[in-house]
């Protein structure tokens, strides 16, 4: 296969072509199958160019099942993938992404909330939809080793709720904030270097992130002109730095968890400091 590349198609089918075990990390946000039908009170329907978001829910949460679960297999032991969606209702019936997460072979080690700020629907059926879930599924490294290694204190200080604007970006409906990517990534890798994957990447922000922490990417896009659009964006990454830089500053603390408790500190770690272990490119 060939690295820092997009390839445009289907994403099962290219997925299904990769060898096993390459990618060290990967973040996405699939088609969530609502934005034809639906159309929120605040934003317009969410039109894709090429994708179309209308599959039965059954035939649609199979179809997440099948790509996480081809995600599984070419990640590395011990590797991450960050999986964004959100709860949905369908006539009312709650849709709980956990309820197909579940069904694949991933440890999921954390629901993190993700705290947009924005809701799209503001009729007051609920009381307005806010946030979405971004899980951090685990691949084990042995049989049984469902709890993993140690997130170093200096993410883990991050907490479960990241606060992110969404990004307005004329180029594509909705574009990850650059600041979520590197959130994800920097905090796997912890200045190592790694495979990077996105398998719906859409413009290519985690592909940007992946270049600026000089990794290796690898995108999978079913729209043409999406997929050129982040091969540009990536030729261009230098143009993006600055936000990276302000996300990889937050991933600092004065002493680590081990540190204080030697220390007999029993407060929670403030951020100072150490500086960060993640290093952009030059
Ligand atoms: C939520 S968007 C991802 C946006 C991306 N995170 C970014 O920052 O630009 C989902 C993307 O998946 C693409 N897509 C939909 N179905 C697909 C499929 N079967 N295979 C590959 N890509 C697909 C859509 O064209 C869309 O760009």
């Amino acid at each position: 296969m060939e690295r820092n590349t997009v390839v445009t198609g289907d994403t099962l089918t290219v997925l299904r072509t990769l060898p096993d075990e390459v990618f060290a990390v990967g973040v996405t946000s699939p088609p969530y199958n609502k934005g034809e039908r639906h159309k929120g009170w605040l934003v317009g329907n969410v039109l894709y160019d090429k994708a179309t978001d209308r599959k039965t829910e059954k035939a649609y949460q199979e179809e997440q099942i099948e790509v996480l679960n081809e995600v599984f297999r070419t990640t590395r032991p011990g590797g991450s993938f960050f999986y964004n969606h959100k709860i949905r209702w369908d006539r009312g019936v709650l849709l709980h992404p956990y309820e197909w997460v579940a069904k694949t072979r991933w440890v999921l080690r954390q629901e993190i909330i993700w705290h947009r700020g924005i809701a799209a629907n503001i009729r007051g059926w609920r009381f307005w939809q806010v946030e979405e879930r971004i899980y951090w599924l685990y691949k084990p490294r042995y049989d049984n080793d469902l709890i993993g290694p140690e997130l170093p204190s200096r993410h883990a200080l991050l907490t479960s709720l990241w606060q992110f604007r969404p990004d307005d970006d004329p180029r594509h409906p909705n574009p990850f904030p650059i600041e979520l990517p590197t959130r994800c990534i920097a905090s796997i890798l912890d200045g190592k270097l790694g495979f990077v994957l996105d398998p719906y990447a859409g413009i290519g922000t985690t592909l940007v992130v992946a270049k600026l922490l000089g990794c290796d990417y690898f995108g999978i896009e079913l729209s043409p002109e999406y997929a050129k659009m982040a091969e540009e964006r990536v030729a261009n990454a230098y143009s993006e730095k600055a936000r990276v830089a302000q996300e990889l500053d937050l991933h600092r603390v004065e002493l680590t968890f081990k540190e204080r408790k030697a220390n007999g500190l029993s407060k929670p770690p403030s951020r100072r400091k150490i500086a960060p272990s993640q290093r952009l490119i030059p």
